[in-house]
């Protein structure tokens, strides 16, 4: 019975280690310590030995069962960590592919302002940057619209002290660079510009690009072929467009353009007010006066200007009909273009 004992123990020790899952773990309990198990056996055999050797022997076979029985909870615990460890593993499978982080984009406006500009720069000209906060000199003077003139009241200003305002238009580089190079010029300069007024059309701050072309004998046939071309690249080569007299201080003759409404295609509707005609920007021949401020002699030297709005170009080309989505910052909208 000893002997039966001691290579049980050791039969139950080995096989215990051998062990790989849960299941095997418990076909080896109803083996060794179920009701009907190995020890269980053993246990009742004790009656039919001698009286003396019975009392050894009971406590033989009791400290060998337990001995397995703590080798078993061993083995248990350490199988039942594997089984976690195993199936977090299969719940985070690491060969899908990752999340993509969201990729950023220009905004609708910068994309604009950089056509607008890639369009002037294939046709010679250099962009010229100046400040948001201006002098009334620039912003007004030196563009032919001293104190007092009725074209002030359009521009909404903001004005920072007597002197000093944010520039209601992107014009005033006009004179800074006319007053520090000599003709020929060829120029754009786009920027922020600043004007108290707020709706469906119109933004406290908005951008615009001033272009200018000075030179000995330009023409308005010059400035047609430049912004007709501009034009065509902007909104496509068939697009009817014409020019409109009208007026601006800073320029003799004056014209806006239109083109026709991106909409209806000229059959009049609501954007186009019924016109079938939508205005993108204001040109003419620079002035004069504007030339005799800057020293540049006006019998010797001609040339034209223009100034268009970004957000504006922007809006038609999408058919966007509410200029403040730009400046909303919400995603669902930027993320379309
Ligand atoms: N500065 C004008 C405005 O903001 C736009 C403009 C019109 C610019 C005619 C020009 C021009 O250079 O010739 O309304």
């Amino acid at each position: 019975m000893e002997h039966e004992l001691q290579r049980l123990t050791t039969e139950a020790r080995d096989t215990l280690a051998t062990l790989q899952d849960i299941d095997q773990l418990e076909e080896f309990r109803i083996r060794y310590l179920g009701r009907k198990g190995h020890f269980s056996t053993i246990m009742r055999k004790l009656g039919t030995v001698s009286q003396d050797d019975r009392p050894r022997l009971g406590q033989l076979a009791n400290s060998v069962k337990a001995e397995i029985e703590t080798l078993f909870k061993e083995r248990q615990e350490i199988l039942l960590q594997d089984r976690k460890t195993t199936q977090k593993e299969t719940t985070e499978d690491l060969t899908l592919p990752g999340r993509k982080p969201a990729l950023g984009r220009l905004h609708p406006v910068t994309q604009i302002m950089n056509e607008v500009c890639g369009v002037f720069e294939k046709m010679g000209f250099s962009v010229a940057e100046g400040p948001d906060v201006e002098t009334d000199h620039y912003n007004f003077e030196a563009l032919n619209i001293p104190a007092h003139h009725p074209a002030r009241d359009m521009h909404d200003t903001f004005y920072i002290s007597d002197s000093l305002l944010l520039r209601t238009h992107t014009s005033p580089m006009q004179a800074r660079i006319m007053e520090n190079r000599e003709p020929p010029l060829r120029v754009i300069a786009p920027g922020k510009v600043y004007r108290c007024d707020s709706d469906i059309t119109h933004t406290p701050m908005f951008h615009q690009v001033e272009g200018f072309l000075v030179d000995k004998q330009v023409s308005f046939a010059d400035l047609k072929g430049v912004l007709t071309v501009f034009t065509q690249k902007m909104f496509g080569e068939d697009l009817a467009l014409r020019f409109r007299p009208s007026f601006f201080p800073f320029t003799e003759p004056s014209a806006e353009v239109d083109i026709a409404c991106v909409i209806c295609k000229g059959q009049g509707c609501r954007v186009c007010k019924r016109t079938g005609w939508l205005e993108i920007l204001g040109c003419g021949m620079i002035d004069p006066e504007v030339f005799k401020m800057v020293g540049y002699d006006p019998e010797v030297y001609s040339g034209f200007a223009f100034g268009l709005g970004i957000e504006r170009i922007a809006m038609l080309k999408y058919g966007i009909d509410d200029i403040r989505l730009y400046y909303e910052n919400d995603l669902r909208f930027l993320s379309q273009f």
